[in-house]
């Protein structure tokens, strides 16, 4: 069937006196689709629908959220068997210790387990944590990290003109929106990323000042970005030497990389870890762990933590039900996503090379994105704004809707396997990517 989008056309007019950019979050409109986005309105496994009747192999799976891909039967029936059952008390109830344990049993540090909807409450409720420990004010963060939409750490991630960004010696913090709190900046240091030294520089600048470092354990924001060998543990000793806490956000890498996700991929230790997204299988499910002697801080609100919806029933069933899925035949789920994305991403790599085509594959297991460059990889934030053609990257992702590939048209917005994609998908996808690119190889 030919490709058409006339009906997402027509709805998008009609949000136009109503929403704002046609839905409820500025990375699905029109700036990254053009004149106007597709309009979804199913899935089911590794595939969705748009309202024109267009099926896409869907590789964004709602920025990570559906580990198990769409309308998966058991999650399903989770959620039905809580929704009929009453969807949300607020009061203790026995399924939240159901899935605190799991993550026990898969997290190395979860001595100690907080509930929270999304990936940005759980990351404030950690800067609170560690501020309220420590007795100290500042956090410090890195370029190109993205930790949620809070006021404290919503600088220097966005992709800039490099010569905006100052030294890397002394980075310049640059707000990623208007609106903010006018000193919430002022405890930020923010520091480049899979860089010792200069880490080690803004500690010593800072003595006794740094309640915690907050690093993601794959940087991605800004596509894929692995971390340096060694550069993780080396942040960990550095951390410790100096009585900061170590925040690992694993709101995109969580139960995604491994069980036990970066922390137990790279064996870290780190003291608070916060998890969202993939959590509760398309439910908003978030979760702060740690070490007890951090974490029991939080106890008679001492450091206080609220949320009506936090551990809602609905989505506590989805996580457990999800988490089982996941790690049923000893995590056989993560050798599946791992495969699939090998197929995947060497598949293009060779495609890239076949068709003479300027672009790279990074990938860390199941998080993978295109790049388009001349570069053989990117290793940091600086080197994406520079050498990333960002809008050679919108091109060809919406060149392959029309094949029936999905994925975020933004360049920094990496891609994801899930349980529900098939060697199947891989191919068809790897087909339809050799056609958009002759496409625009013609024009
Ligand atoms: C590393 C990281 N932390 C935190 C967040 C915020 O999560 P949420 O969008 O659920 O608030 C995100 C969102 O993309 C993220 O990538």
């Amino acid at each position: 069937m030919a490709f058409r989008s006339e009906k997402s056309k027509q709805i998008y007019a009609r949000t136009l006196g109503v929403l704002i950019e046609g839905s409820s979050s500025s990375s699905r409109g029109p700036a990254n689709f053009g004149k106007y986005p597709i309009f979804m309105e199913r899935g089911s496994g590794s595939r969705i629908f748009d309202v024109d009747g267009n099926e896409y192999i869907d590789w964004m799976m709602a920025f990570g959220a559906l580990p198990l891909g769409h309308a998966h039967p058991e999650i399903v029936e989770a959620i039905g068997e809580a929704a009929n059952t009453g969807a949300h008390f607020a009061t203790a109830t026995q399924v939240e210790l159901e899935v605190a344990e799991m993550l026990q049993r898969m997290v190395p540090n979860a001595e100690r387990v907080r509930f929270a909807n999304t990936g940005t409450e759980a990351v404030m409720a950690a800067i609170r944590l560690a501020r309220g420990v420590t007795g100290r004010p500042k956090i410090l963060k890195f370029e190109g990290h993205y930790h949620g939409w809070h006021d404290d750490l919503l600088v220097s991630s966005n992709v800039m003109p490099v010569s905006s960004l100052g030294l890397r010696s002394d980075p310049v913090k640059i707000p990623d929106s208007s609106g903010l709190n006018r000193s919430a900046l002022d405890d930020t240091i923010v520091v480049p990323w899979n860089d010792l030294e200069a880490l080690q520089v803004a500690i010593e600048n800072h003595p006794g000042q740094i309640a915690a470092i907050i690093s993601e354990g794959i940087m991605a924001n800004m596509g894929v970005i692995p971390p340096a060998k060694e550069y993780l543990p080396g942040l960990q000793k550095m951390a410790r030497a100096n009585g900061i806490l170590f925040i690992l956000d694993e709101t995109v890498t969580g139960f995604r990389i491994a069980p036990g996700g970066c922390q137990e991929y790279y064996k870290l230790s780190p003291d608070l870890v916060t998890f969202g997204k993939a959590m509760g299988c398309g439910l908003p499910v978030a979760a702060l762990v740690g070490r007890a002697e951090v974490m029991d801080a939080l106890q008679s609100g001492g450091v206080l933590h609220y949320g009506t919806h936090n551990g809602s029933r609905i989505g506590m069933y989805a996580a457990r039900a999800s988490l089982r899925v996941l790690t049923r035949n000893n995590n056989a789920a993560f050798r599946h996503t791992w495969r699939v994305a090998e197929r995947l991403c060497s598949g293009y790599r060779k495609l890239f090379k076949k068709k003479g085509v300027a672009a790279i594959m990074q990938n860390v297991g199941p998080m993978f994105q295109v790049m388009f460059t001349d570069r053989p990889a990117i290793g940091d934030y600086r080197e994406f704004c520079q050498f990333v053609d960002r809008a050679a990257f919108q091109k060809f992702v919406l060149s392959l809707f029309p094949f029936g590939v999905y994925a975020s048209p933004s360049a920094s917005l990496h891609s994801i396997v899930t349980l529900a994609h098939t060697e199947e998908d891989v191919d068809l996808t790897l087909e339809a990517a050799g056609k958009a690119l002759d496409e625009s190889c013609e024009e």
